[in-house]
């Protein structure tokens, strides 16, 4: 796919996102992730891109044929349980009562990934586990990311939901976030899933870092500095 084909999947896909609401991940997010990951190509900042709770893949189709549209060139890796959510922690119970989500909700399987990057990006042949620059890492994040993410990253994508695999993330990854990386936050400020901002709050207590709100609903990030 060569980038003036990558540009116009892009518009495509909005328009396609917002035929087919999933209730998770709408093309206003998407947006927030186009705009930022926009952001560190054009300022050259060094490093792949990562998404850490990939589900279906709605975002990463996008992550990549935005990567591919500016020439960005960088390696993306996927990184999801397959499984859902694991076990809640008592940080993540809502305290207005609102309902809490549950353990192996928001499971998709990673074929689900793949042929949504097959379909849109045309990149991704029906193989495991590896093409194109984008790389599938099924799993536990408290288990894979030690090992398996890059040396160096530009841009990360954090929408695990809970308190404890955010922690876990953060801590994973802020070593190898290179100066100018954006993180991208899901879910800031969602009553039903209180554990993120703890999680953010407690992990960048002693860091120089500090979040940005984003103007929609529930999204924020922060710049490595
Ligand atoms: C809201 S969904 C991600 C949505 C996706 N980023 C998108 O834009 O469509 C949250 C995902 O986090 C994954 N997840 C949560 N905790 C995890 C953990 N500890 N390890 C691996 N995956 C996890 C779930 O399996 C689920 O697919």
């Amino acid at each position: 796919m060569t980038p003036q084909q990558a540009e116009r999947a892009l518009v495509d896909y909005f328009l396609w996102l917002d035929r087919n609401p999933d209730g998770v991940t709408d093309s206003l997010k998407v947006t927030n992730c186009f705009h930022l990951l926009r952001s560190v190509i054009a300022d050259d900042v060094p490093g792949d891109v990562v998404e850490l709770g990939c589900y279906q893949g709605r975002t990463s189709v996008m992550l990549s044929l935005t990567n591919t549209a500016l020439s960005g060139g960088r390696g993306m890796s996927l990184y999801d349980s397959f499984e859902g959510l694991p076990a809640l922690s008592s940080e993540d119970e809502p305290t207005n009562g609102q309902g809490m989500y549950q353990e192996g909700q928001l499971a998709a399987p990673m074929a689900a990934v793949q042929s949504m990057l097959y379909n849109y990006t045309g990149q991704y042949p029906a193989i495991w586990p590896k093409c194109s620059g984008v790389t599938l890492h099924p799993g536990w994040v408290e288990d894979t990311l030690h090992r398996q993410l890059p040396a160096r990253i530009s841009f990360a994508y954090v929408d695990l939901d809970l308190y404890g695999p955010i922690k876990h993330a953060l801590a994973a990854m802020y070593e190898r976030l290179s100066t100018g990386a954006i993180v991208l936050l899901d879910d800031w400020d969602y009553v039903r899933l209180p554990g993120v901002m703890q999680a953010v709050g407690e992990f960048l207590a002693d860091k120089p870092e500090s979040v940005q709100r984003l103007p929609c609903p529930y999204q924020a990030y922060f710049v490595k500095l």
